[in-house]
């Protein structure tokens, strides 16, 4: 087997209280920065002046920029990026959850790669046939985590959405890496229980994908088999009980696993059809995309599914305690089994139904995934036509 495993430049801090390195680590990279968050969660927790407090001890002169939504837009994006610009950030640094991450790299390029004249991030991608390219013109990325979901604090990914196209590709580049990422467990720990259940559940959609994903390999295995384990044991402990501390370090640790492994070897075909659902629907939530679709694309894999794919759906149940007497396609099964049982326990079972998806809308999501989502599409381990994601799309209904 010949493979490729890049290991990125990012130096991760994890662990309680690690929030205390922001400052030091910061001021190596330069000495004014951006600060982008959502509009009230760091806030309201105190986290937000703990970060102002620790940027301004080491003399780094810090702007904040709080617009962020979830599932953030071009125009969040290219607002920040000129608050950045017209300050002269050096760093941009993104605290929250995935949303806050990502419009702090998008921030990262947009204002990076503005030399002549002042860009949109939509300029950069990768939905359009000619992107311009991101370089090592963008700005360094400090990514400081509030939720347990995302893998952004360690991915190349940003994922911006363009609410005129209905489009909302996923970012891609070595240049987006954070050079610093902070885990903090007193930070995640604040995740109230359904913002556990659903950001938990794009972790395990990371794992499950990437493990199945035709760029898998034997170090992205590792880390998938083990957050596997991780998620299930752990995520309803962390649903049920928000200060149970081996569980959140735990979902933590399975979180930066689950990054590293989509950005080796990617997600696989629920992201790719999660993604248009939220860019059609901006309020149903990325992990709730995931949970109401990927059952149905699990069945899918393993009907349509080759002898390695069924062999790694088996050793999925495995590792979600699942007892497997062969590799074949009943018992690779009880993966699909075991998810079931895992969204009951954290309140997920959803369908694109319940959640309002209308069925008039699927074929024009259908175009979407193959037009901004492709790495997905062909990264899953059974090559799928538009029919057939039509027809997964309306069996999630
Ligand atoms: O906006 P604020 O006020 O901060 O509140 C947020 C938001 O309302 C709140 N929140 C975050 N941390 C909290 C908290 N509330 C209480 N306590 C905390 N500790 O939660 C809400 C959702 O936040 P959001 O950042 O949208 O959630 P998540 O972390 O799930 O991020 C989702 C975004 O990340 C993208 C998704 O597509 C979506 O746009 N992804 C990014 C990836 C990447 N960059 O590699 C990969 C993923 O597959 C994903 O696509
Ligand atoms: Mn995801």
């Amino acid at each position: 087997m010949v493979f490729n495993y890049l290991l990125p430049y990012t130096n991760l801090i994890f662990g309680e209280g690690s929030l205390k390195s922001l400052g030091s680590e910061t001021k190596k990279m330069g000495k004014s920065a951006l600060l982008v968050t959502g509009r009230s969660s760091m806030e309201k927790l105190g986290f937000l002046d703990q970060a102002l407090r620790l940027l301004k001890k080491e003399d780094i002169e810090v702007f904040h920029y709080n617009k962020v939504l979830p599932n953030p837009t071009v125009e969040i994006v290219d607002e920040g990026a000129r608050l950045a610009l017209e300050k002269n950030c050096q760093v941009i640094i993104g605290m929250g959850g995935g949303s806050a991450m990502d419009t702090a790299k998008a921030i990262a390029v947009v204002a990076g790669h503005s030399k002549e004249r002042i860009l949109s991030i939509w300029e950069f991608s990768p939905a359009l046939e000619n992107p311009l390219p991101i370089t090592e013109a963008a700005l360094p990325v400090v990514a400081i985590t509030s939720t347990s979901g995302t893998g952004s604090h360690v991915t190349r990914y940003a994922v911006v959405s363009n609410p005129e196209t209905s489009e909302k590709p996923g970012f891609a580049s070595e240049y987006m890496y954070p050079r610093l990422s902070i885990v903090d467990l007193n930070i995640v720990k604040t995740m109230p229980p359904e913002l556990t259940a659903r950001t938990g559940f794009d972790t395990l959609a990371h794992v499950l994908e990437a493990f199945i994903s035709r760029k898998s390999n034997p170090i992205t295995d590792l880390y998938c088999l083990k957050a596997i384990e991780l998620v299930t044991k752990y995520l309803p402990l962390a649903y049920q009980r928000q200060d149970d501390m081996e569980a959140r370090y735990s979902m933590a640790l399975a979180d930066t696993y689950g990054g590293w492994a989509i950005t080796a070897a990617t997600a696989a075909l629920p992201h790719a059809m999660s993604h248009p659902i939220s860019g059609y629907y901006p309020d149903i939530d990325h992990g709730v995309a995931l949970a109401a679709i990927s059952a149905t694309i699990m069945e899918f894999n393993i009907e349509n599914g080759d002898q390695k794919t069924i062999q790694k759906y088996c050793q999925i149940a495995k590792a979600m305690g699942k007892q497997v007497k062969e590799y074949s396609k009943k018992e690779a099964k009880k993966s699909i089994e075991a998810l079931k049982e895992l969204c009951d326990k954290i309140g997920l079972t959803v369908s694109l139904g319940k959640l309002g998806v209308d069925r008039n809308k699927i074929p024009e999501m259908t175009k979407g995934v193959f037009r901004t989502m492709r790495r997905g599409v062909e990264n899953n381990p059974v090559p799928v036509t538009e029919s057939d994601v039509e027809s997964l799309y309306n069996k999630s209904l």
